[in-house]
């Protein structure tokens, strides 16, 4: 690759985003996509131009798994590794594609055609198994499929041109309820704020009820009220599109083909709290919606919906801009999320202060849910009790599900909240059920045995993910794929996570190789306590679960692969004596210890 060439790319981008640091993910982003990899040169010329040192940009490259300093294959081939793509076949499908390639996962081929790895969850879990190939979605992979890749790679076919079907990602809808079944009019939630005023629009989304459905489940009329009140300054507003979590993949469909009521929700908060700037974070991994979302922008520009003097007001000016992930589940939390708007690691801040007082640029900022901000502007147009109507006391109106795994109809299904496990995997169709992980791996296990229990925040609170195992799977398989998720996604920040993760990944080995003790799963319980009260950020408190609350609700697939219920040794000091005896050429039982170990 020449300098030119190195130095033309990055000088675009530098011009693109505006030559601000703030921006330097994005211009990152847009040369690992152009020269798959980001060079020395680059770096050089980033560092100069923002006045970054090189060292904070390599640091920056280092953070973001979709970022490298050494050249990627032209081919940069990426297989979903959730639960579920394994499921469905993942890993015989990459072991295919690397024996025709020529390139075994992980690695790079001799000619830098391909290379060949795996990646956290895609989201495709109603579609898979899926996979990347240079940021652009493959879905329903068979067989077959890996040998039309294979060919299209061999014969250097440009992602550009190949088939379309190859990467067709379906809507899958198969519930509908308050959010998926009413009309939204383009501007009437707008209209209705701008009207009746920010006091009385935060005083019917209060009656709603309506609470983040990004997972914690905090009162959306309290944030928004926080953030009007914070010193008035420039204000922003950042949709949390990263959908990280394995097996959630509900945000994907509402971008594809409701993004006018995201933007519309966007538009509403920031007629709420007094902004003028808006963000929205979409995953690295949804990166086939970034020209279907910027079209879907223009137009609401053109319809006098975003831009300056919205609907005729004067005084309310309003835009959003697209911003990219790449490949870090731990900036779905909210404040990893704003350092990496701001260009930098996605490491979580402290807090407080809270991103509605000091968020972005330090300016107050609200973070909200893609599902949480469409569901505002429908309680705008449509009021309270229309959406009280819907879900129980504490969790009113409807949550949507991805729903993966053992099922005869995948998909995203809408539900009132209070619906019962039993109902949603008898309307899926899923037979013989052994248990169903809810709210992905940092989630709930449910064995058959409490079924009768309900989709609620007072109950089983979730961001979406339903994955479904039947009695055939092994569920410590997919205990040990969520473990090591927690491994590889811990932003290595705080020791109790970082070394917690990895510790909890080999004790689970040694269950799995039936080389544990009942001492181990003590540790085990001893790792995660220290876990959960000393990590940072919630990412380390809940790395845990997977296995904590498996070894709760399935105890029998832990004590069966035990090797000894007693005390096992885990230093032998016979075996250890063995060389002395070599060298005093002594084997006779006083050369022995008794009992073998300590
Ligand atoms: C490790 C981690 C990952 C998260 N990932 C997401 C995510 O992908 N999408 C999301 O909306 N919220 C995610 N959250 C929750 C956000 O921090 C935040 O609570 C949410 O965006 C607020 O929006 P809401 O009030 O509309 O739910 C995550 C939290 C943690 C701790
Ligand atoms: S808990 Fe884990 S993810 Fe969170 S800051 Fe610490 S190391 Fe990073």
């Amino acid at each position: 690759m020449s300098d030119k060439v190195v130095q033309e790319t990055t000088g675009q981008l530098l011009v693109k985003w505006d030559r601000e640091p703030a921006n330097l993910l994005q211009m990152l982003i847009g040369i690992q996509q152009s020269l798959h990899h980001i060079p020395n040169q680059s770096i050089d010329l980033l560092s100069s131009a923002l006045n970054i040192p090189q060292a904070s940009i390599e640091g920056v490259i280092g953070f973001y798994s979709f970022l490298h300093t050494q050249p990627q294959g032209e081919y940069e081939i990426l297989f979903s590794d959730n639960i579920i793509d394994q499921m469905l076949g993942s890993h015989s499908l990459a072991a295919q594609l690397g024996e025709r390639l020529g390139v075994t996962p992980g690695g790079i081929r001799s000619d830098r055609r391909v290379s060949l790895d795996y990646t956290s969850c895609t989201g495709m879990g109603d579609q898979g198994p899926a996979a990347l190939v240079n940021g652009c979605t493959l879905t329903s992979l068979t067989p077959e499929r890996i040998d039309r890749i294979t060919a299209l790679v061999e014969k250097e076919i440009a992602v550009a041109e190949w088939p379309s079907e190859l990467f067709h990602v379906g809507d899958n809808i198969r519930r509908r309820d308050l959010l998926l079944g009413n009309e939204l009019p383009p501007g009437r939630a707008i209209e209705n704020v701008l009207s009746q005023g920010a006091g009385r629009l935060l005083d019917t989304l209060g009656n709603a009820g309506l609470r983040g459905r990004g997972g914690a489940g905090f009162r959306t009329a309290d944030k928004w009220r926080f953030c009007l009140q914070a010193e008035p300054t420039q204000k922003v507003v950042v949709c949390n599109a990263d959908e990280g979590e394995p097996g959630t993949f509900k945000d994907r469909l509402l971008l594809q083909h409701y993004a006018d009521r995201l933007f519309e929700g966007m538009t509403l908060c920031a007629a709420v709290i007094g902004a003028e700037k808006g963000f929205l974070y979409l995953r690295g991994e949804y990166r086939y919606l970034l020209s279907p979302l910027k079209r879907e922008l223009e137009q609401r520009r053109t319809q006098g919906l975003l831009g300056e003097a919205i609907l005729g007001h004067q005084e309310f000016d309003f835009d959003i801009e697209i911003h990219l992930g790449a490949g870090a589940y731990i900036c779905g939390e909210e404040s990893a999320l704003i350092e990496s708007l701001e260009g930098k690691r996605g490491i979580p801040r402290i807090r407080p202060p809270f991103p509605v007082t000091q968020g972005y640029l330090g300016r107050p900022t609200v973070v909200n849910n893609v599902e949480t901000l469409i569901a505002a502007a429908m309680i705008a147009v449509h009021g309270a009790d229309w959406f009280r109507a819907k879900g129980t006391r504490d969790s009113s109106g409807t949550k949507l599900l991805s729903i993966s795994g053992d099922c005869q109809r995948p998909g995203i299904y809408e539900y009132p909240f209070g619906v019962t496990i039993a109902e949603i995997l008898d309307d899926c169709g899923a037979e013989k059920t052994q248990a169903v992980q809810i709210a992905g791996p940092a989630g709930h296990w449910v064995p058959a045995e409490e079924f009768h229990r309900t989709i609620a925040f007072e109950d089983l609170a979730t961001g979406g993910s339903f994955m479904i195992f039947n009695r055939s799977r092994s569920l410590l398989e997919a205990v040990k794929n969520f473990t090591d998720f927690f491994v590889h996604e811990s932003c290595g920040f705080c020791t109790p996570c970082r070394v917690g993760t990895t510790l909890l990944k080999k004790q689970l080995n040694k269950i799995l190789n039936t080389h544990a003790t009942r001492k181990d799963l003590e540790s085990i319980e001893t790792i995660a306590t220290l876990m959960q009260e000393t990590s940072h950020c919630g990412l380390g408190q809940t790395a845990a679960n997977p296995i904590l609350t498996s070894m709760k609700k399935f105890p029998l697939i832990y004590k069966s692969r035990l090797r000894s219920t007693r005390f096992e040794p885990a230093f032998d000091l016979d075996a250890s004596l063995e060389e002395a005896r070599q060298a005093t050429g002594r084997d006779d039982p006083g050369a022995h210890l008794k009992g073998g170990g300590v």
